[in-house]
């Protein structure tokens, strides 16, 4: 005998929701066998429900009252693509609390407040998966959240955001510069035609905090996320990358650190020189990786295609799945657990106490004791070096000099002290260096 049908809320039918729809509709019979029972839509909430769309669905499903599409009782899971911090929230917590399924895309409001979600999760004994929050298509976060949790997860260290790695792919292939980068990004529709989100680096410190929280057992917001953009990565910037052998990325950096007594959590987002041998150096274009290092597994890599319309909804539909065929099975004892469980609850460290070492560009007066006097301050704020390269230009010339690793506190007064000094002509950059000491 065949069970009932788990029927489906969709809120949202745009690039992500219209993908979902035509891939329920074209595998509607692998589902049924996998799931156990027909998966149907029970309707599908939008902004402008008269509005003519190319999907295979019934136009009476369409409707604009997503709330009240949650809560009726032929709504076994609500499927939430529509993004943003409210109404949604209040659409997914009003079905976890009434013990329905939820499948969410995210990553905004997981960020903003993933513990609502968890703890509504919770109270309604309700399962909440969201494998399209971070890196698209890529199987991930099921990975970090069930695979990995038999082990201690230390690092995770990612290319989340495709718009920012086409451009700087883009620089380092082309040496073009970063505006030139851009409009071949927007010609391409990598980018948006406001692309702040993506280049100065707000969505890949949402993702970077979904992240830490399911590795770390700790809730970490988008907010507590260090984050710097790529707008001012120059061409020059790209080539002195080439120089050392390194190429230039928009990295997210989860990482645990310290010993028991001290344990905490640093979480950023920053451009960074990575070794050309580094296995995310060779992540080109518009795709998404993420390494992960773990105590016992080692280091493992995740990688594909972090965003688009057909790559999200196979996410969101991997996750329908295991929510519907959890109905169907019957409790695991699975249910209310997310994830999201902030047990560790590990302190985020900030910026300035992180270590990195650092690649700090200098123009300076070319004479005797200049190489000794900035070696000074250097050293006065105790920031070891570990190459210096100089470039003569008649009576200036350039310093590369890289650190072995310091506080970003220290680096920072470093710098300061630099740019006060007669001889130093200018700063001209400062990059992070990840991945090889
Ligand atoms: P779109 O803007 O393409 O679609 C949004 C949908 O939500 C539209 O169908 C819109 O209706 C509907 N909507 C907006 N406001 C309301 C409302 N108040 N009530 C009901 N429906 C509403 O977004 P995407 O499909 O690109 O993204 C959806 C989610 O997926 C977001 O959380 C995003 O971050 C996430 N995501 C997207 C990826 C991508 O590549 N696009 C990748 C990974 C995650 P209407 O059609 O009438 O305008
Ligand atoms: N704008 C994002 C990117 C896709 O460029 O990767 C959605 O997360």
């Amino acid at each position: 005998m065949t069970a009932p049908a788990v029927r489906l809320a969709l809120l949202g039918c745009g690039t992500v929701g219209a993908e979902v729809v035509r891939l329920l509709h074209e595998q509607a019979s692998d589902l049924a066998a996998r799931v156990g029972a027909p998966v149907e839509l029970a309707g599908i909430a939008v902004r402008r429900p008269g509005r003519a769309r190319d999907v295979p669905a019934d136009p009476a499903l369409f409707t604009a009252d997503a709330l009240g599409l949650v809560k009726r009782s032929d709504v076994d899971v609500v499927v939430e693509v529509v993004g943003g911090i409210e109404p949604a929230r209040t659409w997914l917590v009003e079905a976890l609390r009434l013990g329905k399924g939820v499948v969410t895309a995210n990553k905004a409001l997981l960020a903003e407040d993933g513990g609502a979600l968890h703890d509504a999760a919770v109270a309604g004994g309700a399962d909440l998966y969201f494998e399209a929050a971070v890196a698209g298509a890529i199987p991930l976060l099921r990975p970090l959240r069930e695979s990995l949790h038999g082990d201690r997860i230390t690092r995770v260290t990612g290319i989340v955001n495709g718009t920012t790695n086409f451009i700087l792919s883009a620089m380092d292939t082309t040496g073009a510069g970063f505006a030139e980068a851009l409009e071949e990004a927007t010609a391409l529709g990598y980018a948006e035609a406001d692309p702040t989100a993506d280049v100065e680096g707000f969505d890949a410190a949402a993702k970077a905090a979904i992240l830490a929280s399911l590795a770390f057992h700790t809730r970490v917001s988008a907010a507590e996320v260090y984050r710097e953009g790529i707008t001012e990565i120059t061409a020059a910037d790209v080539a002195s990358a080439r120089e050392m052998g390194c190429v230039i990325k928009l990295l997210c950096l989860a990482e645990q650190t310290g010993g028991q007594a001290g344990r905490a959590v640093s979480v950023r987002v920053h451009p960074a020189m990575i070794p050309r041998s580094h296995p995310l150096a060779a992540v080109g274009g518009a795709f998404n990786a993420v390494f992960v290092e773990a105590d016992a597994a080692g280091q493992l890599m995740f990688y594909g295609a972090g965003a688009g319309g057909a790559p999200t909804a196979s996410a969101v539909l991997g996750d329908i799945v295991a929510v519907a065929r959890a109905r169907v099975s019957g409790p695991t004892g699975q249910r209310g657990q997310t994830g999201l469980e902030a047990y560790a609850d590990l302190p985020v460290r900030p910026i300035g106490q992180v270590v990195t070492r650092y690649h700090v560009r200098l123009d300076v007066a070319d004479r005797p004791g200049v190489l000794a006097t900035v070696a000074g301050v250097f050293a006065r704020h105790e920031v070891s070096i570990a190459t210096v390269h100089q470039t003569g230009r008649g009576s200036e010339a350039t310093l590369v000099i890289v650190t072995h690793g310091a506080p970003d506190a220290a680096l920072a007064a470093t710098v300061a002290e630099l740019r006060d000094l007669p001889i130093v002509r200018t700063v001209v950059s400062v990059l992070r260096v990840e991945g090889g000491e």
